[in-house]
């Protein structure tokens, strides 16, 4: 069993006859495993994940949608995890004593929620509160590992998805004047312009040099974002807006949050992979979209909408190489081990610190 907070991951050897399956052999697998296990077993699936895996899950969402599932999934004793290990975290701390969360790949991370850890946070916390006293409420993506959310929890914060973050910053700012915005700079930046607070009182959170970057008047100050961001998402770049809107003006930009502010301000659209999943579901054939998000939901977005032009913002496309880490063949493998009543890659998280991650995890379901 994987104890967490601490994210000690250490992937155990996949047996050499999962690789030399066919990808046939292993579907056929999978399926007979789902129909023996019934419903013990629960299959969440982010929109990230590759077709051949999303073809299984039971239901499919953005983090808060799949946050949500698993907090009323009362029934499955076994919920094996098709997404990144914070994801898996989440739907430990919001799932009962006697389910198991199983994550079929450990090296399933996620580079974003790996650029704040527990120490740089209480230390950035005792500058900051230093700095500026009691009026700052600490709010995390949930992108963050469960050591981030318990850090929150305990400082009456909550965690905020993509697709709720406004309302959360909303709900923040009634009860602190400044938020301290973890981990990813981007969605904390892009979510505080929208609801009208200027450049000029946001800064930012250096956690390596421990200091505040170029700031003028601290007085001011109502943001401090993290300097996090996401490794995908910083991919798709101004140069890639510019040269689109020359070639194919009429082609509209639909983005995620995690991309940069002034990627995000260029676009005619901005939300969370719900939200980019809905536009294109709702838009009249012979839409054409170039969408800056993950490639493996690009591509299915593609697929299912023959009618429409769907292209990647960046024309070299950009996976998420830690959700890509699920895969048929790790899949099937953990299908198997629970099926022979072993909890091998259980992601359990750590009583107390659950304790407290539940609590800005409610707190932002409640809202
Ligand atoms: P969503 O909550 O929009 O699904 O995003 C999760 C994520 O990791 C995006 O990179
Ligand atoms: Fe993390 Fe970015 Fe992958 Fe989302 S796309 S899981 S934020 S690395």
């Amino acid at each position: 069993m994987l104890k967490t907070g601490l994210f000690e991951a250490v992937q155990p050897h996949l047996p050499n006859s999962y690789k030399q399956m066919s990808d046939e052999e292993l579907i056929e697998r999978i399926r007979e495993r789902k129909r023996q296990l019934g419903k013990d077993l629960f299959i969440p699936g982010h929109h990230y994940q590759k077709d051949d895996v999303i073809q299984f899950a039971d239901e499919t969402g953005d983090s808060l949608q799949l946050a949500q599932v698993s907090a009323n999934n009362q029934q499955s004793s076994f919920i094996v995890f098709c997404g990144v290990h914070f994801m898996a975290e989440t739907a430990d701390i919001l799932t009962n004593a006697n389910q198991s969360v199983i994550l079929p790949d450990l090296r399933a991370g996620c580079s974003m929620a790996d650029m704040a850890d527990k120490q740089q946070t209480e230390r950035a916390w005792s500058h900051l509160t230093d700095l500026f006293g009691e009026s700052i409420i600490p709010l995390t993506y949930v992108n963050s590992s469960a050591d981030i959310k318990a850090f929150v929890g305990r400082h009456g914060g909550a965690t905020v998805t993509s697709s709720n973050a406004k309302k959360m910053l909303e709900w923040a700012f009634s009860q602190k004047k400044r938020i301290l915005f973890l981990p990813d700079q981007h969605l904390g930046r892009n979510t505080a312009y929208d609801l009208g607070i200027p450049l000029d009182e946001m800064v930012v959170w250096n956690p390596i040099k421990e200091v505040i970057e170029e700031s003028e008047d601290l007085s001011k100050v109502k943001m401090i974002l993290w300097k996090g961001h996401c490794s995908v998402h910083e991919n798709f770049r101004m140069d890639h807006v510019n040269q689109l809107r020359e070639k194919d003006p009429e082609r509209k930009i639909l983005v995620h949050p995690e991309c940069s502010w002034e990627v995000t301000q260029a676009a005619d659209l901005a939300g969370s992979t719900r939200f980019i999943i809905e536009q294109v579901e709702k838009a009249p054939a012979g839409t054409k979209w170039s969408i800056g998000t993950e490639m493996n939901l690009v591509k299915r977005l593609e697929k299912t909408f023959p009618e429409q032009s769907i292209t990647s913002l960046n024309p070299e496309m950009c996976p998420c190489l830690t959700m890509n880490r699920i895969d048929l063949p790790h899949f099937s493998w953990a299908l198997d081990e629970v099926f022979a009543g072993r909890l091998t890659n259980q992601i359990k998280v750590d009583e107390k610190i659950a304790l407290d991650a539940r609590r800005a995890i409610e707190r932002m379901l409640h809202i």
